[in-house]
């Protein structure tokens, strides 16, 4: 099962593909989380990424693409996967389906979380992340039990300046891929502001029928 996790940010892409993860068995490919691990260890690409994502700008095509295409070969995706965060330009969306042609394999279905921009800001400024299991939080709605425990920590760009920025590019560089996907028929909109255990159940009725 090849699936597109698309949303704005914050709309609940990772909350949802940690669910799905444990339910299909097959492994999330979240472009935020791998260059955040590639900052985390301070490698080249890590560098060249938090210039851009510091300021909640997008990461260049070329570089972006190229760490996809690597890690849809692995083994791991044989049985599938779920992209979380890409793609996220036009540009990207033709590369993954040249990347995938050449693997033999096709997008099953878009889903699409679907919330509104005021939610958005309270959803991300309020998130809190896990260093320790990669958990995602919110102070409010998921608040962690051991803060200590949990090594939990707030990310760089969930400030509000940056999120301005990233909802910027996410109406001018993502959102036009929405009526690329409707076009070929692939999405589903799913109401992204309910509780999350509902949009799971809403997700899964689509995935379970494919
Ligand atoms: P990325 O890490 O992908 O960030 P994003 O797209 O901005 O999305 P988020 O991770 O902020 O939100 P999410 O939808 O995963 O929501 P979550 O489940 O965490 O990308 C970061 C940066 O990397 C980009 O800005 C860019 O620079 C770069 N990048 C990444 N991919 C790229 C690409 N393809 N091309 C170029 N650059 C790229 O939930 C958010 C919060 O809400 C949490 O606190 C959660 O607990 C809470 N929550 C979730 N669901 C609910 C619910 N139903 N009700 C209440 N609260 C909820
Ligand atoms: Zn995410």
């Amino acid at each position: 099962m090849n699936i597109i996790l698309f949303g704005a940010p914050g709309a609940g892409k990772g909350t949802q593909a940690k669910l799905l993860v444990e339910k299909y068995g097959i492994p999330q490919i979240s472009t935020g989380d791998m260059f955040r691990a590639a900052i985390a260890n301070g490698t080249e690409l890590g560098k060249k990424a938090k210039t851009y994502m510091d300021d909640g700008q997008l990461v260049p095509d070329d570089v972006t693409i190229g760490i996809v295409e690597e890690r849809l070969a692995k083994e791991d995706c044989g049985k599938g996967f779920i992209l979380d965060g890409f793609p996220r330009t036009l540009h990207q969306a033709e590369e993954l389906q040249k990347i995938l042609d050449k693997l033999g394999k096709t997008i099953d279905k878009v889903v699409v979380l679907d919330v509104d921009d005021n939610e958005i800001l309270e959803r991300i400024t309020g998130r809190r992340m896990s260093r320790k299991t990669g958990k995602i939080y919110h102070v409010k709605y998921n608040p962690p039990v051991d803060e200590n425990e949990e090594d939990i920590y707030q990310r760089e760009d969930d400030n509000e300046t940056a999120v301005k920025t990233r909802l910027k590019a996410y109406k001018e560089q993502t959102s036009p891929l929405f009526d690329y996907y409707k076009n070929l028929g692939k999405t589903v909109i799913i109401n992204g502001k309910q509780e999350v255990a509902k949009i799971t159940e809403d997700i899964l009725r689509v995935l379970d029928s494919l």
